[in-house]
């Protein structure tokens, strides 16, 4: 029968690279746990129109790239292409907004973008995201900015860059639109880059192409078109996180692929990763949660991607997930020493020692092969005669040194070495 492989484009981890991934997973939330962000697991669909609305139907992300299907009631669904439109639906639909705010939560998972997959772009990729909701404070800006370098940092990675802007609000980003608009009306431009400028002229501000950067030299730039208010919130991000340490360069041509920023939008971009640089991304977002149907109230977040952080870890030589599977590998050598090593492991496993066995019909050699695969420090080889004598042998897997343990002190003794 012919075999079946996966999607194209999804990405998938087994062992032992799928350590690295736990690890990323868990070193980029730890510092939003320490920052009292709860956690929410939300659904990996949706009705299409949360996206639609929440994210923006002229952005690719929703307009080229959705997972939209109809259930069996005819509904549109589409998968989860980001983690912000969900939260938002979440926290309007539950209520959290009317106790204490901010509102702070955070998030890991897969999200679904049907792109061309390369290294580093998949269909399947996974992020770490936060939202800290209801307080429009440049403080809050500069936790989340932080929460997300922090994280990077813990997992030994430094070549990268924090780029910083402001996009600006609904008060001063009109008028700007129109200076710029202004400005592209008198460049010669393709007819898919007119187009671009009809839909969202500062998304033409980030084009690769050399020509068109050429021709972009003197367009304004919304950093320099700022009303007083976005600013002074500006300025103010900008000094807590000089107070904090964090390093940013300042890149007021950024564009997000999502329609719904204001204000602090930001980005972590690696120098390791070729193409798909951006490690990851968020901003400030005040106008989403009235536009899905619930109160005024501002937010700001970010999505990591963990594909590319565990990329990037190896890009920068850094081990991640490199810890042993287990601590300690039963041999049993027979009936009786299978019940007594079941009956230890088991002790063990449950005190918190990670332990193994070799399940199945292996003989001696082919039990210690798969201890020494295990990664064990220590294989318990239980045979007949030690049983009778009461003892097992405890080898030391790295140095190869052997000792008999009582079985009544065994597993105090393997404890003792692990705990
Ligand atoms: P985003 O920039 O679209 O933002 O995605 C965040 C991160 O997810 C990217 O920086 C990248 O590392 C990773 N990523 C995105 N697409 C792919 C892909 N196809 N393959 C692999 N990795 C990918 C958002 O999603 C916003 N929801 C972030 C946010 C939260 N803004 C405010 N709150």
């Amino acid at each position: 029968m012919s075999t079946i492989d996966a999607p194209k484009g999804v990405m998938e981890y087994l062992p032992p690279e799928s350590a690295a991934f736990l690890d990323v997973r868990d070193a980029l939330s730890a510092p939003a746990i320490a920052a009292g962000y709860g956690y929410v697991e939300l659904p990996t669909f949706e009705h299409t129109e949360l996206f639609v609305r929440g994210v923006g139907e002229s952005t690719d992300v929703v307009s080229k790239e959705m997972y939209t299907f109809d259930d069996r009631g005819g509904r549109s669904l589409s998968l989860r292409p980001e983690g912000t439109a969900g939260v938002m639906r979440a926290v309007i639909q539950h209520g959290l907004d009317r106790g204490a705010l901010p509102v702070k939560l955070w998030y890991a998972g897969p999200f679904f973008r049907a792109e061309r997959p390369q290294l580093g772009r998949y269909r399947q990729f996974f992020q770490v995201g936060v939202e800290a909701i209801g307080v429009d404070d440049p403080a809050l800006d500069a936790e989340v900015i932080t929460i997300g370098d922090d994280g990077f940092r813990s997992l030994g990675l430094t070549d990268f860059t924090l780029e910083l802007t402001s996009l600006g609000d609904a008060k001063c980003r009109p008028a700007y639109r129109e200076k710029l608009v202004a400005f592209l009306d008198t460049l010669d431009l393709d007819e898919a880059t007119r187009e671009r400028v009809r839909l969202n002229p500062l998304r033409v501000l980030d084009d690769k192409r050399t020509e068109v950067r050429r021709k972009l030299v003197g367009a304004p730039l919304i950093v320099d078109h700022l009303c007083a208010e976005c600013a002074d919130h500006f300025a103010a991000v900008r000094a807590y996180l000089d107070a904090l340490r964090v390093h940013y360069t300042l890149n007021p041509r950024m564009v997000r692929g999502l329609d719904y920023y204001t204000k602090t939008t930001f980005e972590f971009v690696h120098h390791g990763l070729g193409a798909q640089s951006g490690i990851g991304g968020g901003g400030r977002y005040d106008g989403l949660m009235a536009e899905l149907g619930g109160q005024t109230l501002s937010g700001i977040g970010f999505g990591l991607g963990i594909d590319r952080t565990v990329l990037a870890c190896h890009a920068e030589g850094r081990a991640v997930g490199v810890t042993p599977r287990v601590s300690v590998f039963f041999v049993p050598l027979g009936d009786a020493a299978r019940v007594e090593s079941i009956a230890t492991m088991g002790k063990l496993r449950r005190a918190g020692v990670h332990a193994d066995l070799a399940y199945g019909t292996l003989g001696l050699k082919g039990a210690m092969k798969a201890a020494d695969r295990s990664g064990a420090a220590y294989a318990v080889v239980i045979g007949d005669r030690d049983l009778q004598a009461g003892v097992a042998q405890v080898k030391d897997l790295a140095s190869g040194e052997q000792s008999a343990v009582a079985l009544t002190d065994l597993v105090a003794s393997l404890k003792e070495k692990f705990l």
